[in-house]
């Protein structure tokens, strides 16, 4: 037995748990901090703008393709996307960035959709919807899909680059069951993601039960409009036991994005529609989360995947893609 395990053995609990947290704040104090400074000092105007732009494009993007957009949905959000278009525009930054090309486009679109469907807006969102057309006659970005089921899972089977691509979140489910052995199969690809030292730290709740389903729902945000349809929830969560010190205190996200991207994937190969649900709350909403899966103490949830087999038709948001050579530096 090693030094450290004799005094670990004759420690009380109490000081030990001390000790530790001690050495655990410190650790995490510069990556809090980080995210402190960022908040209160990156004065970066344009980084903001182009976040605010993103986060408000995709709600209504969002709300173009639910099952049954409400008419004149996102009333608030749609005047605020307009008012940060114009925001951007003034900073003299880029048209040809794509959360600006893209904020353009989908409030055209919501402008071309309640004309289509026969809907008088309101006379402010009108007004900046025109503003917003007439200003930038020629900025385009990518439309929703509309596509058939067929289409949708058509690539399946093709190349890795093709299959890639055809991936999206999908926010339209039929009631049909997802049989457990599918599920199964699609969490046993998901293992094949690698983890650190192969330790294996993700875990999978398969929730059908409606009661649960719905109280996990009311304390996601992000799901409105799509979530009660979702024939099931996966509840992907993380073993802390795995890690062994807390300078691998980022592996259990880390494992479980990788985890959860492979397994995003076998559904998609699987024709199984799904989309990811940000695991971001409070700490009462972690509680009660806690509580309806029975998680253990060691065992932390990451993130739902909402899945079910799709409809002939749907509609998929669009959510385009920077280049690699926009988002890369090279060191070469
Ligand atoms: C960690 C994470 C959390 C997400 N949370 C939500 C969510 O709460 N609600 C939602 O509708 N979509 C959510 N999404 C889906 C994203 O909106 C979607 O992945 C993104 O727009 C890219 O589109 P794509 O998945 O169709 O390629 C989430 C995705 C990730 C990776």
């Amino acid at each position: 037995m090693g030094v450290k395990d004799k005094i670990r053995r004759v420690l009380p609990k109490q000081v030990m748990y001390q000790y530790y947290l001690r050495s655990a704040k410190k650790a995490c104090l510069p990556d809090l901090k980080r995210r402190v400074h960022d908040k209160v000092y990156n004065d970066s105007k344009a980084e903001k703008v182009k976040r605010n732009l993103t986060l408000a494009y995709h709600i209504v993007e969002k709300g173009l393709t639910m099952p049954e957009p409400r008419p004149g949905f996102g009333r608030a959000v749609v005047l605020d996307l307009g008012r940060t278009i114009f925001e951007y525009d003034s900073m003299k930054l880029p048209q040809t960035e794509l959360e600006f090309k893209q904020s353009v486009s989908v409030l055209k679109e919501y402008k071309a959709f309640h004309k289509q469907i026969g809907f008088q807006l309101d006379e402010e969102v009108q007004q900046m919807l025109d503003k917003v057309e007439i200003s930038y006659q020629t900025i385009e970005g990518d439309k929703q899909l509309h596509i058939s089921k067929d289409d949708y899972f058509s690539a399946i089977n093709e190349p890795f680059d093709h299959f890639c691509k055809s991936r999206y979140s999908v926010r339209n489910y039929t009631t049909e069951e997802i049989p457990l052995e599918v599920l199964y199969e699609c969490i046993d690809l998901a293992q094949k993601s690698p983890s650190f030292c192969n330790r294996q730290p993700s875990r999978v709740h398969i929730v059908k039960s409606p009661e649960k389903k719905e109280q996990i729902l009311a304390i996601q945000n992000g799901n409105r409009g799509f979530g009660h349809l979702a024939e099931t929830l996966l509840v992907i969560t993380s073993i802390i036991s795995t890690t062994k010190d807390i300078h691998e205190r980022n592996e259990n996200h880390l494992n479980g994005g990788m985890f959860s991207m492979t397994l995003l994937n076998a559904l998609h190969f699987k024709k199984i529609g799904a989309c990811s649900l940000n695991w971001s709350v409070s700490e009462d909403r972690e509680i009660k989360m806690r509580k309806l899966l029975n998680l253990a103490a060691n065992e932390i949830p990451l993130l739902i995947i909402s899945c079910g087999y799709v409809p002939n038709e749907l509609a998929i948001a669009s959510s385009p893609r920077k280049t690699a050579r926009e988002i890369t530096q090279s060191h070469i």
